[in-house]
């Protein structure tokens, strides 16, 4: 149970309550156009997006991990490197399709914060899919389950996120509904619920 800002110590209540939150908040990133002074594809850029998303509910927003972190069985990058791979990750090259989303398998590998990674970093993959190709990912298309498992094997293969996410993308990049899809948690348990746009 991650320390929040809320006085929730309910883990389910939580999870509904931050996702509420940095909704609203992913909203307003996207209708103010906040990330438009960006440099896409920068640590800088989306150490922004996870401080703005996450500001009201974690003391941790925007700050890079001092712990370890694993999921299913896989370590993302270990505290000693993580700088230096986020310093190597930045200069990667980003002018294909292919190049881009081998930088966010890489980015993910690198996982910078505590809680909160996978959204913000789907935001930040949409800005330099938009800024580099004129186009994002609509999230709607992209089946969660799918998209789980291609990211657990991307570190070994990148082929299936590459599939998964090259064919739904879109050129509606200033469609407000194919953004925020992108912004649902992605933690499941009983019970689980995901707010639409609409209901916030
Ligand atoms: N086994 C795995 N190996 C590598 N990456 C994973 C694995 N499972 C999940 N992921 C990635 O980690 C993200 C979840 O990270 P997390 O920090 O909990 O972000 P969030 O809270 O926004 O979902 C997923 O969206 C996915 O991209
Ligand atoms: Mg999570």
């Amino acid at each position: 149970m991650l320390e929040n800002k809320l006085w929730i110590n309910n883990l389910a209540e939580l999870s509904r309550e931050e996702e509420k939150i940095s909704k609203k908040k992913a909203i307003i990133l996207f209708t103010d156009n906040l990330l438009n002074d960006k440099t896409p594809g920068t640590f800088e850029a989306l150490k922004f997006i996870h401080k703005f998303l996450f500001e009201d509910i974690y003391e941790f927003a925007g700050k890079i991990r001092d712990v370890n972190l694993a999921k299913h069985n896989f370590r993302f990058a270990s505290l000693v490197y993580l700088n230096v791979a986020l310093k190597n990750i930045e200069n990667m090259p980003q002018s294909t399709f292919n190049e881009i989303i081998e930088k966010y398998v890489e980015m993910n590998i690198a996982h910078p914060f505590c809680e909160g990674n996978g959204r913000s970093m789907r935001i930040w993959l949409d800005h330099i899919l938009k800024v580099e190709l004129g186009k994002v990912v609509d999230w709607s298309k992209v089946d969660k389950e799918d998209y789980l498992l291609a990211m657990g094997r991307s570190p070994i293969k990148d082929l299936e996120i590459k599939e998964l996410l090259n064919k739904s993308l879109t050129e509606r990049i200033d469609d407000r509904e194919v953004f925020i899809k992108g912004i649902d948690n992605s933690y499941y348990y009983e019970g689980y619920y995901t707010y639409k746009a609409e209901e916030l």
